[in-house]
């Protein structure tokens, strides 16, 4: 694929590579996404199961849903896409990795610098005296799972309606607006304000390589390489790639 080529190109010759990654990255370890036909808001209605005010007036209800996709994530590993960014940052051609995923597979990877810009499930907190857990050490049977204080948990994950961690937000931004380029990975890029470090990048001189199934609003717009396909396929390829220019 003549695109798998432009982008490895473009990759190595660059300095400041920062990825911005979204669901569709884990889908191959067996996560639903949120949009598109099999995505998780076509059996639940986010407005209902994912904003704040939801979980606030009845947490138990959200809860069932929270537990169904925890059982899913904590048993998920990291597939080739996630490995793929952790070989570029080896490479020096990752400096960092955005993500809207709350399910820690780009560090199980071995990625190290990552930021999660909404959030993690790794880690929840008592909404009364506002103590915070590991969720290994939550059970997730008792639903809602509770503090020893008795209030009810929230996993530290950003609902519709809350902010983005303040630190996240401000260096998100700040790498996009460093960026030579700006790899984005299974994202259909209609979240905001995630959606718009792909405009923020673009506007700062950046190119954008997209990864996705599916062709997404930044496609036709501000995409300059477009590789369609599936992020555990496409990624170890341009990187593959991106290994081999940096050896001639
Ligand atoms: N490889 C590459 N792309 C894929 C794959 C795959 N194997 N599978 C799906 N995709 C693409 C889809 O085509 C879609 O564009 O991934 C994208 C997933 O989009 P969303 O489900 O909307 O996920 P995301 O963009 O991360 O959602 C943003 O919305 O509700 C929230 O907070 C939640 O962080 C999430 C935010």
């Amino acid at each position: 694929m003549k695109e798998i080529e432009r982008a490895a190109e473009i990759i190595a010759g660059s300095k400041c590579v920062i990825a911005l990654t979204g669901a569709g990255i884990s889908v191959e370890s067996g996560i639903p996404a949120f949009r598109g036909s099999q995505g998780l808001w076509t059996k639940y209605d986010p407005m209902e199961y994912a904003h704040i005010s939801s979980f606030m007036r009845d947490p138990e209800k959200v809860w069932r849903m929270l537990a169904e996709l925890y059982e899913i994530v904590l048993s998920a590993k990291p597939n080739p896409a996630h490995y793929a960014l952790k070989e570029l940052e080896d490479l020096g051609k990752c400096t960092a990795v955005i993500t809207q995923n709350v399910d820690a597979l780009h560090q199980r990877a071995g990625s190290r610098k990552v930021i999660e810009f909404h959030g993690t499930g790794e880690t929840l907190t008592c909404l009364d005296c506002g103590r915070s857990y590991k969720v290994d050490d939550v059970d997730l049977k008792k639903i809602p799972p509770r503090c020893t204080c008795g209030g009810v948990l929230k996993p530290d994950i950003v609902f519709f309606g809350e902010p983005i961690p303040p630190d996240a937000l401000r260096e998100s931004f700040e790498l996009a607006r460093r960026a030579d380029v700006l790899l984005v990975v299974g994202t259909s890029a209609q979240v905001y304000p995630a959606a718009s470090i792909p405009e923020e990048a673009k506007a700062s001189g950046a190119k954008i390589i997209e990864v996705n199934l599916e062709p997404t609003p930044l496609t036709n717009t501000i995409t300059d390489v477009f590789c369609q396909g599936k992020a555990g396929e496409v990624l170890p390829k341009i990187v593959e790639r991106v290994r081999g220019l940096l050896k001639t």
